[in-house]
């Protein structure tokens, strides 16, 4: 079968462009699942007489989760599957396969929420509160299970625990991950909701101070569950596959310092709210909470990104590399090379005139392009910048070992040769040098290392990262 090719959006990566639109819709979705509970929560509040003020906040509410949920959301939700296809069309496709059941039981928690969201919208002024609190309960239920739904998706991708052997539904749904990252994302939520309620309050001219300071204190009560964040993030980290804990821990800069700003920023959004809102119930004006808003948003970015990075090399743990390759398929695509199924021209094909660097493009598009453009956001051309063609040749039939979350090399001495070739050519723009017929002596060195690096990932069930490192070594020798 075909398999559609990685979209090539120098000078950024594929990767970072789904990481980006995927964490402006977590964003919002995650708003909408909270923003659910939160009505709840404050129409009981008017309902049982606690708070004179908080009908009218619904109201005003309601309509912000509106727009920002069934608008943008509904937007940014189809740009995912959109960008999808676009970044790894065999993964997005992996994971429909498997979980074909799942979606379709979303997609009808989605059509609930819709639903009982528009009858709350178009009705809520003319029912009963009784009714309009069943309206807010049946939206934030289905908003939380299509997050519990999805969750389960997700989580296999970094966890598939027990499913690789089995593949069973239910050990790939309640995978390793599956529980501490769905309180985790019900936590975030709850903060999301609790945020954006201290900005709209301020927007709300009709009340005054003290009916805003009211309404601002009472909406810092869902941001007390943020205290069991430390518990729940230990418990995930603790769920990780070792390597990739070990990589995010201190192994890999990027992916620690990630860490560290999802960290940073959610203890200050909790120390604030914990201290400053719910223990001396101050009042927080709107660019305050904007402020707050906005770290939020850069936690929960930077949690999506260790969360994404952290699966390197797989896209979906032990089952599918990055690439969208399998790790059964490595040994028969060093023999058959690895563009027997791409029919698919080149998206600059006039760029590149010669068979030999159009082969190198190809293969740089099927094995690379994810996570690497050539000169842009993690060039390869800037990484070999000081290599000599050798040195590259090695470093990349070695790929494994040369850095532990980079797939096996999939491809054949060829292959890898016109790889080499294409990236060279790149800087120097030299067409002979590029197009010179392969030689033999070079192709015979290059399957030796391609040997001697073998068909395996350093990732395995259970190895934990050092464990890799060491095998690295030994790798080299
Ligand atoms: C799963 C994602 C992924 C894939 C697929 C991948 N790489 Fe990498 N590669 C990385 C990351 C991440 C780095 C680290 C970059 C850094 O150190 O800044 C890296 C580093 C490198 C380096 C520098 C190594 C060093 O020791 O400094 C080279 C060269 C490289 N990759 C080449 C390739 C080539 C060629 C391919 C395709 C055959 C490829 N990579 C496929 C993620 C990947």
């Amino acid at each position: 079968m075909d398999v559609f090719p990685v979209n090539q959006y120098d000078p950024l990566m594929p990767g970072i462009v789904m990481a980006a639109v995927a964490i402006t819709h977590v964003f919002m979705a995650q708003f909408a699942v909270g923003g659910g509970m939160l009505l709840c929560y404050f129409q009981w509040l008017g309902m049982t007489g606690r708070s004179e003020y908080a009908r009218l906040f619904v109201h005003g509410y309601f309509k912000w989760l509106v727009l920002i949920s069934f608008v943008a959301g509904a937007a940014t939700g189809v740009g995912i599957w959109f960008t999808a296809i676009q970044v790894s069309a065999p993964t997005i496709g992996g994971m429909i396969y498997n979980f074909h059941w799942i979606w379709a039981t979303e997609y009808l928690f989605f059509l609930l929420e819709i639903i009982a969201g528009y009858l709350f919208y178009r009705y809520h002024q003319r029912i009963s509160d009784v009714a309009c609190l069943r309206l807010l309960g049946m939206y934030a239920f289905a908003a939380w299970m299509s997050l519990f739904l999805i969750n389960g998706i997700i989580s296999w991708q970094l966890t598939p625990g027990g499913w690789i052997e089995t593949h069973s539904l239910a050990a790939g749904f309640f995978n390793p991950t599956f529980w501490p990252s769905v309180f985790f994302r019900t936590i975030v939520a709850l903060t999301l909701a609790g945020l954006v309620a201290c900005v709209v309050v301020n927007t709300m001219k009709e009340l005054n101070q003290e009916a805003k300071r009211q309404l601002i204190n009472y909406a810092a009560h869902l941001l007390v569950p943020m205290a069991l964040m430390p518990f729940l993030g230990a418990w995930f980290l603790f769920a990780m596959p070792p390597d990739s804990r070990g990589w995010v821990t201190g192994g890999t800069p990027a992916m620690t310092l990630f860490l560290n700003i999802a960290v940073g920023a959610s203890l200050a959004i909790g120390g604030y709210a914990l201290v400053g809102l719910y223990l001396q119930k101050l009042y927080i004006n709107g660019a305050t909470a904007t402020l707050l808003l906005l770290l939020a948003f850069g936690a929960t970015a930077g949690g999506e990104f260790v969360r994404e990075g952290s699966r390197k090399p797989y896209s979906i743990r032990y089952w599918m590399y990055s690439n969208g390759i399998f790790p059964d398929e490595v040994a028969q695509m060093r023999k058959e090379g690895c563009l027997v199924n791409d029919p698919y021209p080149l998206r600059d094909g006039t760029e590149v005139a010669g068979e030999i660097t159009t082969r190198g493009a190809k293969v740089f598009r099927r094995q690379c392009a994810v996570c690497h453009t050539v000169s842009g956001i993690n060039g390869v051309a800037e990484l070999t910048g000081t290599w000599d063609k050798d040195q590259m040749r090695m470093n990349i039939a070695k790929l494994q070992h040369t850095k532990p979350f980079m797939p096996p090399f999939a491809g054949s001495a060829e292959d890898l040769e016109s790889l080499v070739r294409y990236v060279k050519w790149h800087e120097e723009r030299n067409d002979e040098v590029a197009e010179a017929p392969y030689e033999e002596a070079t192709l015979t060195m290059i399957q030796k290392w391609l040997d001697d690096a073998g068909t395996e990932s350093m990732s395995q069930p259970g190895k934990t990262s050092d464990e890799v490192e060491i095998e690295d070594e030994k790798g080299d020798q």
